[in-house]
């Protein structure tokens, strides 16, 4: 089963709300309880430290929370950084909370229970498998010669909050 639920934003739908003539109906949506949170701000790497096809195992928002950071060889959905090719993602799988496996021959997050596979560039995605959502992506931003996490685009598996 491919994964094909596109991620909306809160933006994308205040977007379609407003050409829908809907904007004032929408406005009194409020964000979900896992983005409202306030996330920690954490350097998870230099940007000179992360040459193409480097991948780097953290942990965000805490250290229950087992998270990788990927240099992907070119530009990439929501990638950051001087080529766009920076992003990170939990890797507790969104079937049953399994560690997902960077596969650097496939470029693929595969989680080894029951192989579902994520793409991270495609944010991501879930591209076959068990799982009914794509991975929580990590929010990262640049500042200065840092990488640094910010927030996490999705729940993690397992929990009623990223926070605990
Ligand atoms: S736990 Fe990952 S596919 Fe089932």
């Amino acid at each position: 089963m491919t994964d094909k639920t596109p991620k909306v934003s809160r933006r994308d739908i205040l977007s379609i709300g407003a050409a829908a003539g809907l904007g004032a109906g929408l406005a009194s949506l409020e964000p979900s309880p896992a983005r409202a949170q306030t996330m920690p701000q954490t350097e998870v790497a230099k940007l000179a430290d992360l040459a193409p096809g480097t991948a780097l195992d953290f942990a965000y928002p805490d250290e229950d929370s087992p998270a990788i950071l990927l240099a992907m060889g070119g530009p990439v959905e929501d990638g950051i950084g001087p080529n766009g090719n920076i992003v990170a993602f939990s890797t507790l799988c969104t079937h049953k909370g399994c560690p997902v496996g960077w596969q650097t021959d496939q470029q693929m997050l595969i989680c080894p229970c029951h192989w579902s596979t994520f793409d991270p560039a495609k944010g991501g995605r879930m591209i076959i498998g068990q799982a009914s959502q794509g991975l929580p992506q990590i929010v990262l931003k640049v500042e200065g010669d840092a990488v640094m996490a910010t927030g996490v685009d999705g729940l993690i598996y397992g929990r009623q909050t990223n926070v605990l």
